[in-house]
């Protein structure tokens, strides 16, 4: 059985981290399930990335390649990472499409102000205070989608009830002719 990669592309502090942690508890008795998340892999396979546009670019091209192996070999792979660039979530797209492999791309939609207040790492107030710039979607560009397969609009909603969301999501397009090649 093929499995599935869902993206879970937002701003810091959106709470893509959490909804994919949450959704993959839901998920671990019926699926083999992964969370790949982008903290975790900066400090491993992307340890020798920067926060520059090149670097951002190959952060999410290297674990789209990682996400896609997963997937084509039947795991559901939850990403919790910016990826702030369209075009490189487009890319990501496009690797999958092209080894017939299902993408979900999965819009963790938080006001920037509401993830400033969350600021669960303090970026935001450092950025406030010029500790620190280049954060994505203060002083560095983060490129919302345009046709995300879902969107999860975290300011009405729990994490519990976005992760529900993103489970009912997965398991719609992982059941018999739910759309996965
Ligand atoms: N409705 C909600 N949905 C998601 N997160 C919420 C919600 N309400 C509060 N939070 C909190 O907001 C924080 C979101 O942090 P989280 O680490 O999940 O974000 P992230 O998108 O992974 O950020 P980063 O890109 O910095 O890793 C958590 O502490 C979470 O508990
Ligand atoms: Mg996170």
């Amino acid at each position: 059985m093929t499995g599935l990669t869902a993206w879970l592309t937002g701003l810091p502090s959106a709470g893509k981290t959490s909804i994919a942690e949450h959704a993959a508890a839901e998920l671990a008795g019926r699926y083999r399930v992964q969370v790949l998340d982008g903290d975790r892999l900066r400090k491993t396979l992307c340890a020798d990335l920067g926060f520059s546009r090149a670097d951002r670019i190959a952060n999410v091209a290297r674990i789209g390649h990682v996400a896609q192996l997963l997937a084509r070999n039947g795991v559901v792979v939850l990403v919790a990472v910016i990826a702030p660039y369209r075009h490189s979530r487009d890319e990501v797209r496009a690797h999958h499409n092209g080894n017939d492999t299902p993408f979900l791309e999965v819009y963790v939609d938080t006001p920037v102000e509401l993830c400033a207040k969350r600021d669960l790492k303090g970026l935001y107030a450092k950025q406030r205070a010029g500790m620190i710039s280049g954060l994505t979607g203060v002083d560095d560009p983060y490129e919302a989608p345009r046709r995300p397969d879902a969107v999860l609009s975290t300011a009405r909603r729990t994490v519990d009830e976005s992760a529900r969301e993103l489970v009912a999501l997965v398991e719609t397009r992982m059941a018999p002719g739910g759309g996965v090649a």
